[in-house]
């Protein structure tokens, strides 16, 4: 990690995700959560506050082991315990069918290796165990997927890693039979992010 990944990037994501139109999102795949939990790319803890009440733990992961000094003060605010572990979510060291629920939200974007990820997902959730996501990814208009392309050099080198232009249904699909999945275009952020991949997937 370098010094901007370090130092500037986490102030940089905490700014352009605290949006409230986005917040209305992560309230609304969170309300489900349940059990033991795991959140896949923690960053700065901005889901924290939409946990129900009924969650008292969870776990994170998150690659940049600077990020969690701005997480600090939601995890303080909060009743939950959070036990913070600075992983790649590729090579999870949790045994197999240990959560009930896993989380990911603006992650997939930016996971070198996001097919090797949801397979670790998939392994650490119990049977039944459900997978609850919020991402950006690749638009349904042609036009704006040229840009998506375009662009994505530059969103890479400036926002650690993220890709504008994953599919995110087919990733996900290709990891879990069971998807429900809802396309939103968020009016409120620009258009080469503004085609959201909203759902739930279950381990069966
Ligand atoms: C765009 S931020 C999203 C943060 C948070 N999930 C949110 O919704 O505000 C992506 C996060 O994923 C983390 N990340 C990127 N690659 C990762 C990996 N392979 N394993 C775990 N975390 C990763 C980054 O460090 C960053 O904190």
């Amino acid at each position: 990690m370098g010094f901007y990944s370090e130092n500037i990037l986490p102030y940089l994501l905490d700014w352009s995700l605290s949006d409230p139109n986005l917040a209305l999102h992560r309230r609304e795949i969170l309300a489900d959560v349940k059990g033991e939990v795991l959140e896949i790319g923690f960053g700065t803890g901005l889901n924290i506050p939409y946990y129900s009440e009924n969650i008292k733990n969870i776990v994170t992961v998150d690659v940049n082991p600077k990020i969690h000094k701005l997480a600090q003060k939601r995890i303080q605010a909060s009743q939950i315990t959070v036990d913070c572990r600075i992983l790649n979510s590729d090579n999870l060291p949790m045994a197999d069918n240990t959560f009930d629920s896993v989380v990911s939200t603006f992650t997939l974007c930016s996971i070198a290796n996001v097919d090797r990820a949801l397979a670790e997902v998939y392994r650490v959730l119990k049977p039944g165990g459900k997978f609850f996501f919020v991402e950006h990814g690749l638009s349904d208009e042609p036009k704006v997927q040229v840009w998506q392309n375009r662009l994505n050099p530059i969103q890479k080198a400036i926002a650690g890693g993220c890709h504008l232009d994953r599919n995110i249904k087919q990733l996900v699909e290709n990891q879990f039979d069971t998807v429900s999945l809802q396309n939103v275009n968020e009016d409120s952020l620009p258009k080469i992010t503004a085609y959201l991949y909203k759902g739930i997937a279950k381990k069966n």
